[in-house]
């Protein structure tokens, strides 16, 4: 068998365990008779999948009880959307864009509200991270938006930028799971996992509870979108990418049997 050194952005390389573990499990998940692909997602198999999954996730990340986790689907640009939606009740955020993602996020929010670019580093090709210390914060913002790890450009926050109180939302994408995370500083925190935890078609949302909305502030926002409606059926409102969410669950177990985030840092 040839494994080839893979360094792609993402799709991203799998711990080779991990696949070994699923490709064992393809024809009879622990006696069930069937893969996790086929199983329903009703199923006391899946229910232990998925909260293991989640309880493995707050281990790792040290999640407050007061935060909720959402397995979702659409892609991390899909959030570019849903964050607005559920977010602008006051019709204003502000966004610090470092990168292509932070900026298609901007463009989408723009489509919702009031967004406001608070910071840029486009003059310079995003090669750097604006000094975030003291930005002209909006007193109505709803939120600040950062890409936490510009992919497509390498650069990082080494401080979160000082929000002057408003709540931070994150897209952490590309440095998911890569160091050790004080989830408090943040209200919303989601990611595609495609790069750092399992394969495409998963977007895990950490999302502060009192931040999810009894109705999204924006009027007529699709019943998907509502984090409310994931919220409240424990991520299973519909089918969830079910075979995504278990290489998920076993590449958190892998990351804490190889020493959690720490060690990843
Ligand atoms: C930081 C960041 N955000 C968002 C995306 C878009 O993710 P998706 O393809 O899951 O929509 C990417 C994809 O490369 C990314 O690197």
């Amino acid at each position: 068998m040839h494994r080839v050194y893979n360094f792609s952005a993402g799709p991203a390389v799998l711990p080779e365990e991990v696949l070994r573990e699923a490709a064992d499990e393809m024809l009879d998940y622990q006696g069930t008779g069937m893969s996790v692909m086929e199983m329903s997602h009703r199923s006391a198999a899946f229910d232990e999948i998925i909260k293991t999954a989640e309880q493995d996730l707050r281990d790792l990340m040290g999640i407050p009880d007061n935060y909720k986790v959402l397995f979702l689907q659409g892609g991390a640009s899909q959030q570019f959307a849903a964050v607005p939606m559920n977010l602008m009740k006051n019709g204003v955020a502000d966004y610090i864009v470092t990168g292509q993602w932070a900026k298609k996020a901007y463009q989408e929010a723009q489509k919702y509200g009031k967004a406001v670019k608070v910071a840029s580093s486009e003059d310079e090709t995003f090669s750097y991270i604006p000094d975030c210390s003291d930005l002209p914060i909006d007193d109505d913002a709803d939120y600040v938006y950062i890409c936490e790890n510009n992919t497509i450009y390498g650069t990082k926050y080494k401080k979160l930028p000082n929000t002057k109180g408003k709540t931070l939302v994150a897209d952490v994408s590309s440095c998911f799971l890569s160091e050790p995370v004080d989830v408090t500083k943040y209200g919303v925190i989601y990611g595609g996992v495609q790069k750092n935890v399992g394969p495409a078609g998963v977007v895990i949302a950490i999302i502060r509870e009192d931040l999810i909305p009894e109705k999204p502030a924006v009027e007529n926002t699709p019943t998907m979108l509502a984090w409310k409606t994931q919220a409240d059926a424990d991520s299973l409102y519909n089918t969830p990418p079910c075979y995504g969410i278990y290489i998920c669950g076993k590449v958190f177990k892998w990351l804490k049997k190889m020493g959690g985030l720490e060690e990843m840092q």
